[in-house]
């Protein structure tokens, strides 16, 4: 999978997520796993894939342009994030990776709380790489101007204030076989999180791939509704 290139002359850069080694790690996640998942899946379906927290652009833009990685089907993906300029980026990364427009589709959504399906379809791929640092209240204002930009990785208190909801309503958004990829941090408890809250929640989560960067012990998990999922 080509790594896209993000346009430096935007005027957004300073204003959204920069790529780091999750991006990074997800995107390998992402090119490891698909090729295996998406084998022998014979089906000339276009496959619909959900970014929530787009940032950059940079994940939705490499799916956007993944044909291969999807045994030749067509992917469509829509790329949220809370922060406009996020989308905005996320349009102009399209554009200079020369993704179709309707292949990527950049909307300005809080995808946390999705306790309903707002979109005209469930999605065969959902990828999201969370606000997961643990912040307490007052510590770390970085972004002095409008808070957005440390909602990227603000995770409050224990760094999973916006985890635990998105994984408790997710099902609501991912066909019956379709596939999540999440990444997580040590510091959000993996273990307890597909035990405590995905599996409640009708989700089998297996890590695909995990990497130390830093401080940090990163992996990307991989979950499936249970009874369809071959995990
Ligand atoms: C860690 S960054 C990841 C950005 C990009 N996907 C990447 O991997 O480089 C998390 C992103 O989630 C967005 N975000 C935070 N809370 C959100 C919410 N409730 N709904 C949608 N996006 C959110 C942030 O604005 C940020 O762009």
């Amino acid at each position: 999978m080509e790594t896209p290139i993000i346009p430096s002359d935007t005027g957004l850069n300073e204003l959204v997520y920069e790529p780091a080694e999750d991006s990074f790690l997800l995107l390998d996640a992402l090119e490891q796993d698909l090729v295996k998942s998406f084998q022998g899946n014979l089906s000339e379906d276009v496959v619909n894939v959900l970014e929530v927290g787009c940032g950059s652009g940079i994940i939705s833009t490499a799916i956007a342009k993944s044909e291969k990685l999807l045994n030749g089907r067509l992917p469509c993906v829509f790329a949220l994030d809370v922060n406009p300029n996020a989308c905005l980026l996320t349009e102009k990364t399209g554009e200079a990776n020369q993704v179709a427009t309707s292949s990527l589709h950049a909307v300005l959504f809080d995808g946390r709380h999705c306790s309903r399906n707002p979109f005209r379809v469930q999605f065969d791929i959902i990828i999201c790489n969370p606000p997961y640092v643990p912040i307490l209240p007052g510590e770390n204002t970085e972004d002095e101007n409008s808070g957005l930009l440390q909602q990227s990785w603000d995770g409050g208190p224990d760094g999973n204030r916006f985890i635990c909801p998105f994984l408790s309503n997710v099902h609501h958004l991912l066909n019956d076989d379709g596939l999540l990829y999440m990444l997580l941090s040590t510091w959000n408890d993996p273990e307890m999180l597909v035990k405590d809250v995905a599996l409640p929640n009708g989700l089998n989560g297996v890590e695909v791939i995990k990497r130390t960067a830093g401080r940090e012990r990163l992996s990307v998990w991989k979950f499936q509704k249970i009874g369809l999922s071959s995990v």
